[in-house]
């Protein structure tokens, strides 16, 4: 089983929504015992929190059900995870920062978008049409990585 970790700055926008699309693809493609999927942030704001009501909202509106809670990105990660997926260059900085051996399991989500782009751009001060911006990006950088799991640019 492969395990998939998607990471952003506060784990209450990017990240757990990036989570639950994947596990409704996988679900809907028959792949759930192939992979295990978890999210987390890079900061310590939201830790325990539910998802921003709005990415709740938006994920529903596109036919996607979430439930996480937040957690904070740690060194075991590295370990347990196969791959980490990161939202923007910012985070991925500073997660490479904790991934001592393990830097080349963490890539940018964005790498995998079939229309370009290096980041999932932060909602968390933006409007409905920059959270539905982040699931379009996200649906389909998903959607690439499941049907060709190796990023298409050189930022990896
Ligand atoms: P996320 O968005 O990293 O996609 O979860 C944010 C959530 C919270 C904050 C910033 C970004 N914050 O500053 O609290």
């Amino acid at each position: 089983m492969k395990k998939i970790l998607f990471v952003c700055l506060g784990n209450i926008c990017r990240s757990p929504l990036a989570e639950a699309i994947f596990l409704h693809k996988i679900k809907v493609k028959g792949l759930s015992h192939l992979y295990y999927a978890e999210s987390c942030g890079t900061a310590n704001y939201h830790i325990g929190d539910r998802p921003d009501h709005r990415t709740i909202r938006n994920a529903g509106k596109n036919g996607v059900v979430i439930d996480h809670f937040g957690r904070q990105l740690c060194t075991e990660d590295f370990e347990k995870f196969d791959e980490i997926f990161v939202m923007d260059k910012s985070n991925f900085n500073n997660a490479l920062k904790l991934a001592g051996v393990h830097k080349a399991k963490v890539k940018l989500m964005r790498a995998f978008d079939p229309n370009g782009g290096e980041e999932v751009p932060d909602p968390y001060y933006g409007g409905e049409g920059d959270f539905q911006n982040v699931f379009d990006i996200l649906e389909r950088s998903i959607e690439a990585y499941l049907q060709y799991p190796t990023p298409n640019s050189s930022i990896q």
